[in-house]
């Protein structure tokens, strides 16, 4: 990283920090904040996080990894979001999983090598009727089938390369 590069990488720290008035309820807002601007938590923002606000950095991480929507590995470009609530399960949402997984080479909550899909499981994303669904993005395929989950992905690929 060039020295320009560093420095924007801290202003954009700082920024989130601007409002910060060293209240500990504040943690978990500025938590939100930092993943809002970095896409996941890297380890030296917790730690200059820790260093700025004097909570220990095992108390934030301790805060990270028992919340869901914290990411602690950096995010793919588009993301796969698998819908694993009760109607999308009782239909086959595994196996929906299980093909979008294999055509993209990667597990349930990973992000491929050349960082283009990160795949994650969600609860109902609102369209039951719908079901087996998944989000890729802001767009929802419904119905599906394991073939048809492969075929959307293999098509968005083609689309988006
Ligand atoms: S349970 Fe999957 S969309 Fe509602």
């Amino acid at each position: 990283m060039c020295n320009c590069e560093t420095n924007k990488y801290w202003d954009l720290f700082e920024d989130v920090m601007k409002n910060y008035t060293g209240a500990q309820s504040q943690l978990i807002p500025l938590l939100q904040k930092l993943q809002e601007t970095y896409g996941y938590l890297p380890r030296d923002v917790i730690e200059k996080l820790s260093e700025k606000t004097g909570i220990f950095v095992s108390q934030i991480m301790g805060v990270v990894t028992f919340y869901s929507q914290f990411r602690l590995q950096p995010i793919g470009k588009n993301i796969v979001r698998i819908c694993f609530g009760t109607a999308c399960h009782v239909v086959g949402a595994e196996n929906i999983a299980d093909s979008i997984c294999r055509e993209l080479g990667i597990e349930l909550g990973g992000t491929t090598e050349d960082k283009m899909f990160t795949v994650e499981s969600v609860a109902c994303i609102g369209c039951c009727s719908l079901a087996p669904a998944v989000m890729i993005n802001d767009e929802t395929h419904g119905r599906l089938t394991p073939d048809s989950a492969r075929k959307v992905i293999k098509d968005f690929k083609s689309e988006n390369s």
